[in-house]
C-alpha cells in the first residue's frame, strides 16, 4: 500500500516516539544499585547509585552519559566541564528543581536532554538558551505551571524536533510568545491541566512547517475556539485520547478541517453515538485512519460515515453496539481495515448482536474483518455479502450458533472474497460437514484452535481448500479421529498442528500424512499416542519441524518391542528440529536417530533415559540445541554424546542423577571447562548422585587428576578403540548365534583363565559367595534354578535356610549379610512390592555397598523392569554397575547354560573397584 505524502516521515516519528518512551519506562525501580559507573565505548552508565553529584573519575571523551534513578539536586555546568563533548545525557528520576543556564552554555554540543520524573517547576527564557544543537527535550512528569507571564524557554532551540511537556502543570498550550521552534516535529502535551485551546496558544509554532505529530491525550478540555488549529494546519497525527469529547466531537472535527489530518486516534473519549453530521468538519480532509475504541458508544446513525471517504482504517473495538444495519457504514467504499473487536454486545431484546444483512455491502475495498470476542445472533447467506476485496477474517472467541456445526452453506456469504486468511479460533465449532470451506479457494490459512471438534476426519471435509498451506487444528478435544484419506484434499499443505486434538491412535496404513509431500511442520503433541507404524512419516522429506512432545512413544522404541523398536524417522533427512519430551522413553534404539545430519534442535527432557547405546547420536552433527533435563541419565560418555555435542550452543540437561566416576563423568566434566555452549541454569546446576562422596555436589567438584593418576590414558584409549573394531566385526555373528558366542567365549574365558578375576584371598574372608535377596513369591524359582549351582562351586546365603534359629531375624540378616561376598537380587515386580524387602534388607545392603562395595551387587531380572522402577525401590540404577552383574533369565531353554556361564562371571569379579 503506498503510503500517502508525509506519512513516511511521520511512522519514522512515532517510531523514535515510542523508542524514547519505551527507553524511559523500561527500566524497573528494583534494579540493584551498582558501586561504579559501567563504561561501554563512549557511554557511560551512572545510574541506579545513589549519586548526589556527577563523578569525575570517567573518560572525559564520552558521548553518552546517563545518571538516572540517582539524588541529583542540581546539575552545575562546572561538574559537567570535564565531559564538555556529551552528546546525549539522561538525568531521569533525579531531584532537580530547576536547570542551570550554566549546564547548557557548558554543553553546547548536546543533542538530547532527557530530564523526566524531576521536580523542574520554573523555567526561564536563559535556562535552556545554550543548547543550541538540541534535538530532543524531554521534561514529561516535572511541575512545570507558566502561571504568570509566558517565557521563552524554547526560543533558541533551533533544531529541536521533539518537545515531550506532558504529566506538569500547564494550564495552557501557548509555551512561547514568538514564532519558535523552527524544525519541530512531535509535541506531547498530554497530562496537563489545559482546558481550552485559544486560538493564539499555537502562534508559537505558526512558524513550524513540520510540526506532524500532536499529543492532546488525557486534557481536561471544555471549549475549542474557533481557528484554534489555524497556526499549525500541517498537523496529521492527532491524539486526543481520554478527553471528553461527548459534546465537543462535531466542533473539533470543524476545527480539523482545513489541517492535514491523517491519523485522529479518539480512544475512550467518552463518545456515545455518532450522528450522521458528527464527521462533517472532515469532509474535506484526507484522513486516513481512524480509531473509536474503548467509547462504550451504542448507535450509529445512517450516513455517519458519509464525510469520510478517504478512510482506510477504522478501529471500533471496545464499544457497545447492539445494532448493526446496511447503512452503518455507507460511505466506506475505500476501508481497507474495519476492526469491532468486542465491538458488539447482546441487546436486550436477545442474548446476542444483530448484523444484518447486507450489513458490509458497502465495505467493497475491505481487506482485513475483524469480529473477535463477539456475541453474534447468526450468519445468514448475506451477512457477509458484499465484501468482494476481503481476505483476512478474524471471528476468534466470537459465539454464532452458525458456527457449532459448519455446512457447506455457513460461509456461502463470502464465496465471493478473495479470502486467505480465516481464524476460526474458539467458536465452538464442534463438526465440520463436507465441503465447509469449500467458497474459500484461495485460502491460503486457516485456524481451528480451540474447538470441541470430535468426529473422524474422512477427507471431504476439507473440499476445495487446495490452496490451503497452513492448517492450525490443536486444542480440539482429543476426539478427533483420522483415516488414510484426511487430508487428500491439501496437496500444499506446509504446517499442520494437531496438537492435543487426537485419540490416541495413528497406526493406519497408508499413512493420513503420505498425501502432504510439501509438509514441513507437523505437531502432534500431547494426544497420547501410542500406536505409530514405520510408515508414519515416510516420504515426507521437506519436513523440518516434528513435535511429538507429552505422547506415550516408550513402547514403540523398546528393543523388546514385538517387531522390533519403529523406526519412524528414517529418511528425514531435512528435520530440523526434533521434540520428544515427556514420552516415558527408557530406551532410543540404536538407529533410530540415523540420518538426521540436519537436526539443530533435538529435545528429550522429562523421559526415563538413562543407558544411551554408544553412537545413537551419531549423525547429529549439525545439533545446536540439546535438551535432556530430567531423565535419569548417570553417564555421559564420549562414545554417546561426543557427535552430539560437537557444535552444540545450548545445553539443557540437569536434574539427572550424574554418576560421578572416572569412567561416567570424565569427558563430560571436560567438556564443560572448555565448552562456549550456553547452559540452561549454569555449570553448578549438574550435580552427582554417586558415589557417596560426591553425593550433592556440583559436577565440577569432580577431581580430575584422581583419573589421570591412575590410569594410563592413551594406551586404554587405543586398547578400546581396537576392542570396539573388533567387537563392530562381531556384531554381526553376534545378532544371529550371540547367546552362543557368548556361551563358549565365557566357557573359554573361564577354562583357560579361571573364573574368577578376585584374587583366592578375597573369598576365604567371606562364608558364603552371595547372599540371596529375593521375594517370598520367586522362591520356587530359588530354589529350582539357583540352588543347583551350590552343589557345583558355590555357598549361598538363603533366608529361612541358613538362618541360625533364636536370633532375632534382623540381627540374621545384618550378620549373614556380612558374612557374604556378593548380595544377589533377584529383581522381579515382586521384589520391588516387597516392603520388607526394599525396606530394611535392600537399604542395609545398598547402605553398606553405597560407601565400601558397589561392585558386590549382582541384579538377576526375572523380568523387564524399567530403570526407574528400579531406582526408586532398590535406590539402583544399571548405570551404576558393571554390564557383567546385570544378567536376564532367558526365556528360551536352550540359553540356560549360557546364564549360569555368566553369573560364574559375575560371583568371580572381584569386589575392588578398579582404577
Ligand atoms: C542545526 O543543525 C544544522 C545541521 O544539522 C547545523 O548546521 C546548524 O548549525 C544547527 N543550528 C544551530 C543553531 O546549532
Ligand atoms: C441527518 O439525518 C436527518 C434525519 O435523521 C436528516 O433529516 C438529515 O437530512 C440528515 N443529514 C445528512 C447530512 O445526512
Ligand atoms: C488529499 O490528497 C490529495 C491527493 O493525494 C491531495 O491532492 C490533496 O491536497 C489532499 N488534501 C489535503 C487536505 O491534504
Ligand atoms: C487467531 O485468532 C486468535 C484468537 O483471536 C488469536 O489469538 C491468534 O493470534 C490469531 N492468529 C492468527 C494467525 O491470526
Ligand atoms: C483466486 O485467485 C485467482 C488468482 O490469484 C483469481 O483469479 C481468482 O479470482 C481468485 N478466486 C477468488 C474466489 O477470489
Ligand atoms: C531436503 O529437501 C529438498 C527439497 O526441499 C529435497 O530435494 C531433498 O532431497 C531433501 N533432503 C533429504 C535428505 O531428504
Ligand atoms: C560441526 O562440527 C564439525 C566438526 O567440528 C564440522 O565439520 C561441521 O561443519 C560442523 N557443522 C556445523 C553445522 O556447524
Amino acid at each position: 500500500m503506498p503510503l500517502p505524502h508525509g506519512a513516511n516521515r511521520l511512522l519514522c516519528w512515532l517510531a523514535l516516539f515510542a523508542h524514547l518512551t519505551a527507553a524511559n519506562h523500561g527500566r524497573t525501580a528494583s534494579e540493584p544499585k551498582k558501586t561504579a559507573c559501567v563504561v561501554r565505548g563512549a557511554s557511560a552508565d551512572c545510574s541506579h547509585m545513589n549519586l548526589n553529584v556527577i563523578p569525575q573519575d570517567l573518560p572525559q571523551d564520552i558521548t553518552r552519559l546517563d545518571v538516572s534513578h540517582n539524588r541529583l539536586t542540581g546539575l552545575p555546568g562546572a561538574n559537567l566541564s570535564r565531559y564538555a563533548g556529551l552528546l546525549d545525557l539522561d538525568v531521569t528520576f533525579n531531584s532537580l528543581t530547576k536547570l542551570d543556564p550554566s549546564l547548557c552554555q557548558t554543553l553546547s554540543r548536546l543533542r538530547t536532554l532527557n530530564l523526566e520524573r524531576n521536580e523542574v517547576h520554573v523555567l526561564r527564557d536563559q535556562d535552556l538558551s545554550g543548547c543550541v544543537q538540541l534535538t530532543v527535550l524531554n521534561m514529561a512528569s516535572n511541575r512545570l505551571a507558566f502561571k504568570a507571564k509566558w517565557p521563552d524557554p524554547f526560543a533558541a532551540l533551533e533544531n529541536l524536533t521533539t518537545l515531550d511537556v506532558s504529566n506538569n502543570m500547564l494550564l495552557t498550550a501557548k509555551l512561547g510568545s514568538k514564532p519558535q521552534l523552527p524544525r519541530l516535529v512531535a509535541l506531547t502535551l498530554s497530562h496537563n491541566a489545559i482546558s481550552t485551546l485559544k486560538k493564539e496558544d499555537f502562534y508559537f509554532l505558526s512558524r513550524s512547517p513540520s510540526l506532524f505529530v500532536l499529543n492532546l491525550s488525557y486534557l481536561p478540555l471544555k471549549k475549542f475556539e474557533d481557528g484554534c488549529f489555524q497556526q499549525i494546519a500541517n498537523i496529521s497525527f492527532l491524539k486526543m485520547d481520554g478527553c471528553n469529547l461527548a459534546s465537543q466531537i462535531t466542533k473539533l472535527c470543524t476545527e480539523l478541517s482545513d489541517t492535514a489530518i491523517h491519523t485522529l486516534s479518539l480512544q475512550d473519549a467518552t463518545l456515545l453515538k455518532l450522528t450522521n453530521i458528527t464527521f462533517k468538519g472532515l469532509h474535506k480532509t484526507n484522513l486516513t485512519i481512524l480509531d473509536l475504541s474503548s467509547n462504550k458508544m451504542s448507535a450509529i446513525e445512517k450516513g455517519a460515515f458519509q464525510w469520510l471517504p478517504t478512510l482506510k482504517t477504522l478501529h471500533l473495538e471496545r464499544n457497545n453496539f447492539k445494532h448493526l444495519t446496511k447503512d452503518t457504514f455507507v460511505g466506506l467504499e475505500n476501508l481497507k481495515e474495519l476492526n469491532l473487536r468486542q465491538a458488539l454486545v447482546k441487546s436486550q431484546t436477545s442474548s446476542t448482536s444483530i448484523i444484518d444483512d447486507y450489513t458490509f455491502s458497502p465495505l467493497v475495498a475491505l481487506e482485513t474483518l475483524i469480529l473477535e470476542h463477539t456475541a453474534i445472533r447468526s450468519i445468514t447467506e448475506n451477512t457477509f455479502t458484499g465484501l468482494t476485496s476481503l481476505q483476512y477474517f478474524y471471528i476468534g472467541w466470537s459465539s454464532c450458533t452458525s458456527l457449532k456445526s459448519l455446512t457447506e452453506k455457513t460461509f456461502v456469504s463470502l464465496a465471493a472474497s478473495p479470502l486467505r486468511l480465516v481464524n476460526l479460533t474458539a467458536t465452538a465449532i464442534t463438526s465440520i460437514g463436507n465441503g465447509s470451506f469449500s467458497a474459500f479457494p484461495n485460502l491460503t490459512t486457516l485456524l481451528l484452535d480451540f474447538n470441541f471438534i470430535s468426529q473422524t476426519l474422512q477427507g471431504a471435509e476439507f473440499e476445495g481448500l487446495g490452496q490451503l498451506e497452513q492448517l492450525f487444528f490443536s486444542n480440539n478435544r482429543q476426539k478427533v479421529e483420522l483415516r488414510s484419506l484426511s487430508f487428500v484434499q491439501l496437496p500444499k499443505l506446509s504446517l499442520l498442528t494437531l496438537g492435543r486434538t487426537l485419540t490416541g491412535s495413528l497406526d493406519l496404513v497408508p499413512s493420513p500424512f503420505a498425501p502432504l509431500k510439501n509438509l514441513k511442520v507437523l505437531d502432534l503433541s500431547n494426544n497420547n499416542i501410542a500406536n505409530i507404524n514405520a510408515r508414519m512419516l515416510e516420504g515426507l522429506e521437506n519436513l523440518m519441524v516434528l513435535k511429538m512432545q507429552h505422547n506415550n512413544l516408550a513402547r514403540v522404541w523398546k528393543s523388546a518391542n514385538v517387531g522390533g523398536p519403529v523406526l519412524f524417522l528414517k529418511d528425514l533427512g531435512n528435520l530440523t528440529v526434533l521434540n520428544m519430551e515427556y514420552n516415558g522413553l527408557d530406551e532410543i534404539p540404536t538407529d533410530a536417530l540415523t540420518g538426521l545430519k540436519k537436526l539443530k534442535e533435538m529435545r528429550f527432557t522429562g523421559n526415563l533415559l538413562n543407558n544411551l547405546k554408544d553412537s545413537v547420536f551419531e549423525d547429529l552433527l549439525s545439533l545446536q540445541t540439546l535438551s535432556i533435563q530430567k531423565n535419569l541419565i548417570t553417564s555421559v560418555r564420549p562414545q554417546v554424546f561426543k557427535p552430539a555435542m560437537e557444535n552444540l550452543t545450548l545445553l539443557d540437561m540437569g536434574r539427572n542423577p550424574f554418576d560421578c566416576t572416572c569412567e561416567s563423568i570424565l569427558w563430560f566434566v571436560t567438556w564443560l571447562n572448555t565448552t562456549k555452549a550456553s547452559l540452561t541454569g549454569g555449570k553448578d546446576q549438574f550435580t552427582c548422585n554417586t558415589p557417596l562422596a560426591y553425593f550433592n555436589r556440583s559436577v565440577m567438584d569432580f577431581d580430575l587428576l584422581s583419573c589421570k593418576d591412575s590410569t594410563p590414558f592413551q594406551a586404554l584409549y587405543i586398547l578400546s578403540s581396537t576392542i570396539v573394531i573388533a567387537l563392530m566385526l562381531g556384531a554381526l555373528l553376534v545378532r544371529f548365534q550371540g547367546w552362543r558366542i557368548q556361551f563358549y567365549w565365557n566357557v573359554l574365558i573361564n577354562r583357560t583363565l579361571g573364573f574368577s578375576d578376585a584374587k583366592v584371598e578375597e573369598g576365604r574372608e567371606f562364608e558364603f559367595d552371595a547372599y540371596v535377596i529375593h521375594a517370598d513369591e520367586d522362591q520356587k524359582w530359588v530354589e529350582r534354578s539357583l540352588l543347583p549351582l551350590e552343589t557345583d562351586r558355590y555357598v549361598f546365603c538363603m533366608e529361612g535356610r541358613d538362618f541360625l534359629p533364636g536370633t532375632s531375624r534382623i540381627e540374621a540378616i545384618v550378620d549373614n549379610m556380612r558374612r557374604s561376598r556378593k548380595y544377589l537380587f533377584v529383581v522381579t515386580e515382586s521384589l520391588l512390592n516387597d516392603h520388607w524387602c526394599r525396606g530394611f534388607k535392600a537399604h542395609h545392603a545398598l547402605h553398606r555397598v553405597m560407601e565400601e562395595r558397589r561392585d558386590a551387587v549382582i541384579l538377576v531380572f526375572l523380568q523387564d523392569i524399567n530403570d526407574y522402577r528400579l531406582s526408586r525401590s532398590l535406590f539402583l540404577r544399571r548405570g551404576m554397575l558393571q554390564l557383567r552383574c546385570l544378567l536376564n533369565w532367558p526365556v528360551h531353554k536352550e540359553r540356560i547354560p549360557a546364564f549360569h556361564e555368566k553369573l560364574h562371571i559375575a560371583l568371580g569379579t572381584t569386589n575392588t573397584p578398579k582404577p
